[in-house]
């Protein structure tokens, strides 16, 4: 028989960027507490190889699990795209990624079947959403761009500045002039983004990413449902991060609307 809910969920990114996921888990999964490391030590993973992400995924996943919990969530794309199938047959808890759910909601959101997706050097060299959306559909158009300025600019919580907006304007160039109406954000960090990049795509394109559909996926599988009332949803959130990072705290308070953030310092090596 499934639990009513579940006690601890770990989710892991190289920063702040899974916290997009997280937001999604707290809306829609009844969870006890989630356990939330960010490798701030070691962002960002987009531009290593796959050995060493695999390596840090490991050493994580080593982690969350002495934290007694019943699932994992990667959110991350280049962790996910390079390390999720070892996870997969490593651990013995289900251990869950944002490719999928990404390349889901992109599929549910286009019409005209033309769709860009950015994310870091290493998802996109992966070709693991073009391989995944070119499986389900070999009619699609597709227009991947690696944007590899966009974490850090993130981590340093320049979401609004004018070199941001300068930045993303020339990584959009292809994608304006290829009429795509869906644009995947895969990499979790990039929904902090979405208020400059709406703008300057317009309404024609709708900005997917693997938040909700992933949070639907985790409370399918590992309960069978999803949250029924508020008080449902998820009570506590505990934060760990390899280094201290300046804006993490702040940016954790916007995004999830907590009153305090506490994080605790820690090393998974
Ligand atoms: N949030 C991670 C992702 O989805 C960021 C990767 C990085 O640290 O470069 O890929």
């Amino acid at each position: 028989m499934q639990p009513n809910r579940i006690k601890a969920l770990g989710v892991f990114d190289s920063g702040v960027g899974g916290l997009t996921v997280v937001k999604a888990i707290r809306d829609l999964v009844p969870v006890d507490e989630i356990i939330y490391l960010g490798d701030t030590a070691r962002v960002p993973y987009g531009n290593k190889s796959p050995a060493s992400v695999i390596r840090y995924a490991r050493e994580i996943s080593a982690f969350l699990l002495s934290h007694q919990i019943e699932g994992m969530v990667t959110a991350c794309n280049t962790a996910t795209a390079y390390a999720l199938s070892v996870l997969q047959e490593e651990l013995e808890i289900p251990v869950f990624g944002v490719i999928e759910p990404g390349v889901e909601a992109a599929l549910a959101a286009t019409k005209n079947g033309r769709i860009g997706i950015i994310g870091t050097v290493g998802t996109i060299g992966s070709q693991a959403y073009q391989n995944a959306l070119l499986k389900r559909n070999s009619h699609l158009e597709l227009v991947p761009v690696a944007t590899p300025l966009l974490v850090p600019l993130i981590e340093e919580h320049w979401l609004d500045k004018r070199a941001t907006t300068l930045i993303i304007e020339e990584y959009l160039e292809p994608i304006r002039k290829s009429d795509v109406d869906t644009l995947v954000l895969a990499c979790t960090h990039y929904p902090l983004l979405k208020p400059v990049l709406s703008k300057m795509l317009g309404d024609q394109v709708v900005l997917v990413d693997s938040a909700i559909t992933c949070g639907l996926k985790v409370g399918q599988e590992l309960l069978g449902r999803l949250v029924t009332s508020e008080t449902e949803k998820t009570q506590d959130i505990q934060v760990y991060l390899t280094d201290m990072a300046p804006h993490f705290g702040k940016m954790a308070q916007e995004f999830l609307g907590l009153k305090k953030c506490h994080i605790q310092v820690v090393s998974v090596s």
